[in-house]
């Protein structure tokens, strides 16, 4: 194979070295365009960081890439989203039976934003399951899951259980009504499923009854263990995105590679 060329760097990351005494004195705006690079430079002396930076950021994209390719960074974008309002709703947020409720309604009616931050999360969750569902027939339809990509498609397989178990057991935690009763029937659901199924039930309600510590057992799985998952995950996803580049639409077909010698008539 070719050994492709290497792009060349912004001219930031690659400054002209200056010599004290040589040339003019540099103005203050010299010294604040310098700054940049000095900093990257600082960096990248103790890190080494440059060159995976380079690696990850200066890639070859595929002709005919459009707009569906942007499905998956929307899906990480509301992922950061969810992320960021959750830390300011469990500022306020009680995961204890009797204050739950009185918090999330506190967290609306009285905390400064709150209504605002949870109406982010809440509508942000819907988003980000209508998107990853969006990407994954985009990676689908255009045949990303192919080798060499189907461990991507694996992964995406198990971020999409994620995402949906996250907006499972989010629904529970404003312990209203609806979301006390509509969790019941959700966990009535998953434990009708095959030989795992009375234990997942068991272990979602934390016992053998729908009771005190249910509730905190969901709040440690929504806050904890998937976004967790979800961050170690997305990261090997990307990481795949970036060594085995993206999939070219399936209507821009391969050139026919040269023959190998004259048909002979
Ligand atoms: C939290 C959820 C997810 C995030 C944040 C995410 C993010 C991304 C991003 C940023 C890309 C590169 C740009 C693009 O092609 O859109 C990508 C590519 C890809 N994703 Fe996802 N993804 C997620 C879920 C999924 C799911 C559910 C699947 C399938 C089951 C999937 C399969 C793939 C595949 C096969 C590629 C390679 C696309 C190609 O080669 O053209 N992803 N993902």
């Amino acid at each position: 194979m070719p050994k492709l060329k290497l792009p060349t760097p912004p001219k930031i990351l690659n400054p002209r070295p200056t010599r004290p005494g040589n040339g003019p004195k540099p103005t203050p705006l010299d010294n604040a365009k310098e700054a940049g690079a000095t900093v990257v430079d600082w960096l990248d002396e103790r890190t080494s960081l440059a060159g995976p930076a380079r690696w990850l950021m200066f890639r070859k994209v595929p002709k005919g890439t459009n707009w569906f390719y942007t499905l998956g960074s929307a899906t990480l974008f509301a992922f950061l989203n969810q992320a960021v309002t959750g830390v300011f709703l469990a500022m306020y947020y009680d995961p204890s039976p009797t204050h739950a409720y009185e918090s999330a309604r506190y967290i609306t009616n009285e905390a400064f934003l709150g209504e605002f931050v949870r109406g982010m999360h809440k509508w942000g969750s819907s988003v980000m399951v209508i998107l990853v569902f969006l990407h994954m027939g985009r990676t689908f339809f255009f045949g990303a899951y192919k080798y060499p990509r189907e461990l991507n498609w694996i992964i995406g397989v198990v971020l999409l259980i994620l995402t949906m178990t996250m907006s499972f057991t989010g629904y529970l935690l404003p312990f209203d009504q609806r979301s006390y009763w509509a969790t019941i029937v959700g966990v009535n659901i998953n434990g009708t499923g095959p030989l795992v199924g009375p234990y997942l039930n068991d272990f979602l309600r934390a016992g053998p009854d729908f009771g005190a510590t249910t509730l905190s057992r969901f709040y440690a799985i929504h806050m904890l263990l998937i976004p967790g998952a979800l961050a170690a995950l997305i990261g090997a996803h990307l990481y795949l995105v970036a060594k085995l580049g993206t999939t070219a639409p399936p209507w821009l077909r391969a050139e026919d590679p040269e023959p190998l010698r004259e048909e002979v008539a």
